[in-house]
């Protein structure tokens, strides 16, 4: 009896062994007589030769493009001089058809097809060499992020998606029905986190965030998978170095678990050099000035930046890029940033606040201290007219006991986007959405 495998477990250790495989057909080449197919089942590909009655006229049609097939035939290693994946070759002496595909397949989505085309076919388009191994990449990097967690002692909580509270201003918000009552589509968990400090000590989730940014541009999405930590009695640099720790050990591990197929996609993915360069938001202002990066006016003009000026994407890719290294780019002015974000201590009116900004990408990182002070929390409120009574569970965090909580989200789609290199942050979805898509 054949032996029924994977794809990925065909190796040159199973020489002459009979196997059985079932596959997608990824690539045919009809040369009559004999046919060579390039199977696929999702964990690899492996080369199939067929001749014989196998390739009987009357049957050989069915061979198409992504027709799913049972192969039952001796595994080879190929004569010298012929490569082919996993390093051995399937002489198939049995197949049956499990499910037949169409002929049409390649006038729905080929290398001409533009942007939106490409999206529609998403789901065909995902089948694909690159797009598959880059699907994978993301299941390796989520399972890196969570080991980097479990080893040091964090624990996994699954916090709501719907809720009644927003946590990084309401402009942003999609509204929906809730029994009657109004609700959200959540921004990010980290205000429900917070409230499993006291319960579990260092604690993270990975979870789906929304925001109805309304630009259509190459890093921002309308769902994206947020992963947030949130951790009792730090200081701001503990809070820095432990992202820092996370984007460093993340990446290495990942190399482990599967260094070659994250360098299929980009070659020199390599450990970024610690420590990161730490870069106070005043400074940045000074940078910006002193290397002739403006700010663009509403009637069109340019002038310099000055402190309290946000610096847009733009701007501040074009310093990322020119410093062309990790920048923890920290404590942002009060006015720009969010209500539950600490004060310097040493000046009141900046906070204990980071993003960190990756070459190429920007910022994959947004992070604070968190008021600890029970008054300045609801004053806090109070200044960006939130319903304080809507917040009295995340209140309760000041009033039964308080420390110095701080935390962070990375947007793990844009860690992708950066470690991969890729253009368009919408490679690395499975079904992206944004502005004008919400199918496949
Ligand atoms: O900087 P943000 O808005 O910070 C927060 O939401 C905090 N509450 C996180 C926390 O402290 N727990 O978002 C965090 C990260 C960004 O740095 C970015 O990587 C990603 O989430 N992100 C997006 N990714 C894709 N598309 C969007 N529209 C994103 N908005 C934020
Ligand atoms: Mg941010």
């Amino acid at each position: 009896a054949a032996k029924k495998i994977k794809l990925r477990d065909a190796s040159p250790k199973l020489d002459g062994v009979r196997v059985e495989v079932n596959a997608w057909l990824h690539h045919v080449r009809n040369q009559k007589k004999i046919v060579f197919l390039e199977l696929r089942d999702g964990t690899g590909f492996l080369q199939c030769v067929m001749g014989g009655n196998l390739v009987h006229p009357s049957i050989v049609e069915q061979l198409k493009r992504e027709a799913t097939v049972k192969i039952i035939g001796t595994l080879s290693i190929p004569p010298a001089g012929k490569t082919c994946p996993g390093g051995v070759e399937l002489n198939a002496d049995y197949w049956e058809l499990l499910g037949s595909s169409s002929a049409d397949l390649e006038g729905i989505i080929n290398t001409e097809s533009n942007v939106d085309q490409q999206l529609d076919q998403r789901h065909i388009l995902l089948r694909g060499t690159r797009a598959s191994s880059i699907m994978k990449i993301r299941s390796i990097a989520l399972q890196a992020f969570r080991e980097h967690f479990y080893h040091n002692g964090y624990f996994e909580m699954n916090p709501p998606t719907l809720v009644n509270t927003f946590c990084e201003g309401g402009s942003e918000l999609f509204t929906l029905d809730y029994f009657g009552t109004p609700a959200y589509l959540t921004q990010s968990s980290q205000l429900y986190l917070e409230t499993m400090c006291p319960v579990v000590g260092d604690v993270f989730c990975i979870a789906q965030s929304y925001r109805s940014e309304k630009a259509r541009t190459r890093r921002h999405l309308s769902e994206f998978t947020h992963l947030e930590a949130e951790m009792p009695f730090i200081t701001f640099e503990d809070l820095t170095d432990r992202i820092e720790f996370l984007i460093c050990d993340v990446v290495e591990r990942m190399l482990k678990i599967d260094g070659d197929l994250v360098r299929s996609i980009k070659e020199d993915v390599a450990v970024p050099k610690r420590p990161f360069m730490r870069m106070d938001y005043k400074e940045a202002i000074e940078y910006c000035v002193k290397n002739g990066i403006k700010k663009v006016n509403e009637d069109g003009t340019e002038s310099d930046f000055q402190f309290g000026d946000d610096i847009p994407e733009a701007q501040e890719r074009k310093m990322n890029d020119q410093i062309g290294c990790p920048i923890f780019l920290r404590r942002f002015p009060h006015a720009m940033k969010a209500f539950y974000m600490k004060r310097c201590p040493e000046d009141k009116e900046l906070t204990e606040s980071l993003d960190l900004l990756m070459p190429g990408v920007g910022e994959i990182v947004g992070g604070s201290m968190r008021i600890s002070d029970y008054d300045e929390l609801l004053n806090a409120y109070k200044r960006e007219e939130l319903d304080a009574e809507q917040y009295y569970w995340f209140t309760d965090q000041r009033k039964y006991g308080s420390g110095q909580t701080g935390g962070y989200g990375l947007g793990v789609e844009r860690f992708l986007t950066w470690i991969l290199g890729l253009p368009h942050i919408r490679d690395v979805c499975s079904y992206p959405r944004f502005t004008g898509r919400c199918h496949p």
